[in-house]
């Protein structure tokens, strides 16, 4: 793993906006769709905002991308304001040229008795259009990433999952109350995760350093599920000063 530190997030986002930017326009210059990953979260809000600056006010075009988000809440309806399918159209995807047809985001209404193959059906999807070129990705004080919780297998593929008590207790806030966060969420696996040719993972503020720590200088295990992101030949951690402030 590689880490950048940032002075601060704003132009640590504007370097990565600016790297996904660059990846779509040498995608259009092969004719070659761009199969990008995405997150959802406070981490990412200002690159999205930065890509969406570039198509409006640059000529970005997104006709060739095709996107896969990592994860959402189950269940959980599209049209709820908690949903990472609200979220995505919210801050990127009503604001630039991307064909909704290539939009994949984890449903969170499909039924219980279907949820097995469709996961299966999801990776199989990110498969076909030859895997993912480029996958970014936030952490949570847990170490997870997407919502691969402690215990996740490192050959993980597309799941449902239990949250962690953590994650539901830092998603309380803006639930109104950690009762009414969902208990459950569909996640990409790290095996998905880690087929990616390309992985940037954010961390801003204090509260990330400790896991910032423990994910690049611990041991590799189940436990902090983003260190196996040390096995990945290619992923940089996008780091402002707070966040890597706990590095040796
Ligand atoms: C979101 C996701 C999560 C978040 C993580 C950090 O799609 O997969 O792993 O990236 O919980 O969240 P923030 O950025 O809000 O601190």
């Amino acid at each position: 793993i590689h880490n950048i530190v940032f002075s601060n997030s704003n132009i640590g986002s504007v370097c990565v906006a600016k790297e996904i930017a660059n990846l779509i326009i040498e995608k259009q210059n092969n004719n070659q769709l761009c199969i990008l990953g995405l997150a959802t979260g406070s981490s990412p809000i200002k690159i999205y905002e930065e890509l969406v600056r570039m198509h409006k006010e640059e000529g970005l075009s997104f006709e060739n991308v095709v996107t896969f988000n990592l994860d959402e809440y189950y269940p959980m309806d599209k049209k709820s304001v908690h949903s990472y399918y609200y979220f995505m159209h919210q801050h990127l995807f009503n604001h630039i040229d991307i064909n909704p047809n290539n939009i994949n985001i984890p449903c969170g209404t499909i039924p219980l008795d279907e949820l097995h193959q469709y996961c299966i059906d999801y990776d199989l999807k990110i498969k076909e259009y030859g895997g993912l070129d480029f996958q970014l990705l936030g952490i949570g004080r847990t170490g997870h990433i997407g919502f691969n919780e402690p215990g996740s297998h490192y050959n993980s593929g597309t799941r449902s999952i239990t949250l962690d008590h953590v994650t539901r207790e830092d998603a309380a806030p803006s639930f109104l109350g950690i009762d009414n966060v969902p208990k459950k969420a569909i996640t990409m696996g790290i095996g998905t995760v880690k087929k990616a040719k390309r992985i940037l993972l954010l961390a801003w503020g204090h509260n990330k350093a400790s896991i910032v720590k423990e994910t690049i200088e611990g041991e590799i295990t189940s436990e902090v599920p983003a260190t196996y992101l040390q096995e990945h030949p290619n992923t940089t951690f996008i780091l402002n000063d707070e966040a890597s402030q706990e590095l040796t």
